[in-house]
């Protein structure tokens, strides 16, 4: 047995769980190489890490029986289009008293953009390449000069990527933010495990970790202390969305009129899928009355294809990563500092560090989801939503959700909006963009503008 003075308890951990081959490269280690390794495994929870490499053994537990929850539909009829009016004035009212903080989950890598760095800074604008953490920025200085108020921003990053973070928003000043309204935290990260339940070494003196999955933002927010932070200011909602959809209504009256009307403590927005195979969770009501999300990975298949008495999908309310939280409710369900909510388990490609290189093994990593809050309280809202107007997620190069399909819906979207506002368009124009700080909604658009005869036009 290895041993160092100060980290008896760690050592003995280690080796009681028969996690030993982590000081492989022991002998060869400096001494503050060592110091650190022993640090990074004073804080693992072995005894939960074994747990959940348990749980990758068993069978996939039976999900209760559920139904489709309930949604606000888009308004169709008169009382519907009076009922978003009444939501309209109250959101207007809530965002005017700057009750309202934006809140993105950033801890992805761009990796599978085949891009180096944070997620947020991949260039997404179809005319100018604004890259998503601009296009988020603008819109946000938007929204704060549009109701007089100051929008706060809260990015939750992963320890990968967030001095990167840091030091991109720096260098292009804040994209005009005040500095001081824009809240950076890491989300923390969890060991992956190997096929046998063993730790991996991302170098020598190392454990390879992933981070804990976009449902750790709630303890993040609340563990870095800006959640305290945003109440002492008077901020009653927390509207989360995600870094790869540039389309996302990041403050929209609508939905936060909705959610203050129903008393919400977490509203989220659904699209209609597409087809049945489409790659996102469903909105369900399970057999407890809780609302929930079921992953279409786990989403049943007679219940995939189940059409209702129209003919339509009966599970057709599709989760897109949008939400709103009420902060006191936060506040509650991380109440001990930090909020348990389960973790799934992915079978992934994870590097591991051999004497022989970096070498490609198939092992767990484990995460956490936003939406497994919902169950958490009894009062839920959803409101539809559509893809052309708020879902262009950039996920992959090309392809389906990719850069290219993101780029087409900006710009289908901006001629959408000029179309509304009876601005024509010429004939030549292919590709259109509206900087947020020209218009967050269409009503914004100057009326009086021209639009060049030219294949690409943009629009500040
Ligand atoms: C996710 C949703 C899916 C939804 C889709 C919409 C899950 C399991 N799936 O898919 O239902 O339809 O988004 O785009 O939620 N992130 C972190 N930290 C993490 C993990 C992720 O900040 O540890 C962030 C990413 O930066 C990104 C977002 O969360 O902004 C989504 O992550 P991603 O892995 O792309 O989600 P998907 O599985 O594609």
């Amino acid at each position: 047995m290895i041993s160092y003075n100060g980290y008896e308890d760690t050592i003995t951990r280690v080796y009681d769980n028969n996690q030993e081959h982590v000081f492989k490269f022991w002998d060869e280690l400096t001494d503050a190489e060592k110091k650190s390794l022993l640090e990074e495994l004073s804080d693992i929870d072995f005894q939960h890490l074994m747990s959940l490499y348990e749980k990758t053994k068993e069978d996939e537990p039976i999900p209760m029986d559920f139904q489709p929850a309930p949604y606000m539909p888009v308004p169709r009829t008169d009382e519907q289009k009076k009922e978003y009016t009444r939501a309209y004035d109250a959101g207007i009212d809530m965002i005017k008293h700057g009750k309202v903080a934006a809140f993105v989950v950033a801890g992805g890598q761009g990796s599978r953009l085949g891009f180096d760095g944070p997620k947020g800074a991949f260039p997404v604008g179809p005319v100018s390449d604004k890259t998503l953490f601009q296009i988020h920025a603008e819109k946000i200085k938007k929204y704060s000069e549009k109701y007089g108020v100051i929008v706060p921003w809260l990015i939750m990053t992963s320890p990968a990527n967030h001095q990167d973070t840091v030091d991109f928003l720096k260098e292009h000043n804040w994209f005009g933010l005040h500095e001081e309204s824009v809240h950076l935290f890491p989300q923390k990260m969890i060991p992956s495990l190997d096929p046998d339940g063993k730790l991996v070494l991302a170098d020598k003196h190392s454990i390879f970790k992933n981070p804990d999955g976009h449902g750790g933002s709630l303890t993040a927010l609340r563990q870095s202390g800006v959640l305290e932070k945003m109440i002492d200011q008077g901020i009653e909602i927390i509207s989360y969305f995600q870094v790869d959809n540039p389309l996302v209504n990041i403050v929209d009256p609508y939905f936060i009129g909705f959610h203050v009307l129903q008393k919400a403590h977490i509203s989220s927005k659904a699209l209609m899928k597409a087809y049945p195979e489409e790659k996102v969770g469903v909105f369900v009501e399970f057999e407890n009355g809780k609302i929930g999300v079921v992953e279409y990975s786990d989403l049943p298949e007679e219940k995939q294809y189940e059409k209702d008495d129209e003919g339509s999908l009966r599970y057709a309310a599709g989760s897109i990563a949008i939400h709103l939280f009420d902060c006191r409710f936060l506040m509650d369900i991380t109440g001990g500092g930090s909020l348990s909510l389960p973790y799934h388990i992915a079978k992934k490609k994870i590097e591991e560090y051999t004497r022989e290189g970096e070498k490609e093994i198939q092992g767990y990593k484990f995460e956490k989801f936003v939406f497994d809050a919902l169950p958490l309280t009894d009062n839920n809202f959803i409101m539809e939503t559509t893809r052309e107007e708020e879902f262009a997620p950039v996920k992959n190069k090309s392809g389906i959700d990719s850069v290219e399909s993101a780029r087409e819906l900006m710009s289908n979207l901006a001629m959408n909006w000029l179309k509304q506002q009876g601005i024509s368009i010429p004939p030549e124009v292919k590709v259109i963009e509206i900087s947020p700080l020209q218009a967050v909604e269409p009503g914004d658009i100057d009326n009086h503008i021209t639009i060049p005869a030219k294949e690409k036009v943009y629009i500040q």
